[in-house]
């Protein structure tokens, strides 16, 4: 598996994977806006390939983290996305270890997201408000609110209140 930064001649082939992974657009939405940001990261944005296949897709984009004096730049991961055909192979995994490391050489101490309270602990994420992290942007449970610490001990010092980037918010 290849696992490599997304060019833009791969654009095509993440929307239709986006398309067949969730069941609405939102998803594909998300990810062109991401793309066209002026700080868009092409690095944090990662395919796995195998047999000139795209099966899974990742995405990282900057976010905040305010502590009420200063605001700290941190990472946020989604969408994450496998075809359906290669799902439960691992793939979703290497993808993800591969972006925090990738978030980690791009300075982020930590990593945030919403998502299945089922899948993503086995990769290091845990509920964020028991670390004294909040988010006011959107209506989540603590289950599905979650952090990766990037190096080791940084939730031992950075707290506050969480904001995806406002892509996030302008999904139809
Ligand atoms: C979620 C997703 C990215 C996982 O990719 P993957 O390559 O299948 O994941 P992995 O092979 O690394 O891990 C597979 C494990 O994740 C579990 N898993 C997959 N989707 C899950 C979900 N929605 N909730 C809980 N567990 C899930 C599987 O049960 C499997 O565990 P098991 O083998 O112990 O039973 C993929 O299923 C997908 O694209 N789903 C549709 C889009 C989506 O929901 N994206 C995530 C948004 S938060």
């Amino acid at each position: 598996m290849n696992l490599r930064t997304e060019t833009k001649h791969d654009y095509e082939k993440v929307q239709d994977l986006l398309m067949r992974a969730f069941p609405g657009r939102e998803e594909a939405t998300l990810v062109r806006r991401l793309r066209e940001d002026k700080n868009f990261q092409q690095e944090l944005s990662i395919v796995a390939e195998e047999d000139g296949i795209i099966k899974g897709h990742i995405m990282f984009s900057r976010a905040s983290l305010f502590d009420g004096i200063d605001c700290h730049p941190v990472a946020a991961l989604g969408p994450l996305a496998v075809l359906p055909e290669y799902q439960r192979q691992g793939i979703g995994g290497m993808l993800i270890e591969e972006g925090k490391q990738r978030c980690l050489g791009h300075g982020f101490p930590l990593v945030f997201l919403i998502g299945h309270p089922g899948y993503y602990p086995r990769y290091g994420f845990l509920k964020a408000r028991a670390y004294g992290i909040d988010i006011t942007q959107f209506n989540v449970s603590d289950e599905v609110f979650m952090v990766a610490e990037l190096q080791r001990g940084e939730l031992d010092h950075l707290h506050g209140e969480f904001r995806f980037h406002s892509a996030f918010e302008e999904l139809e």
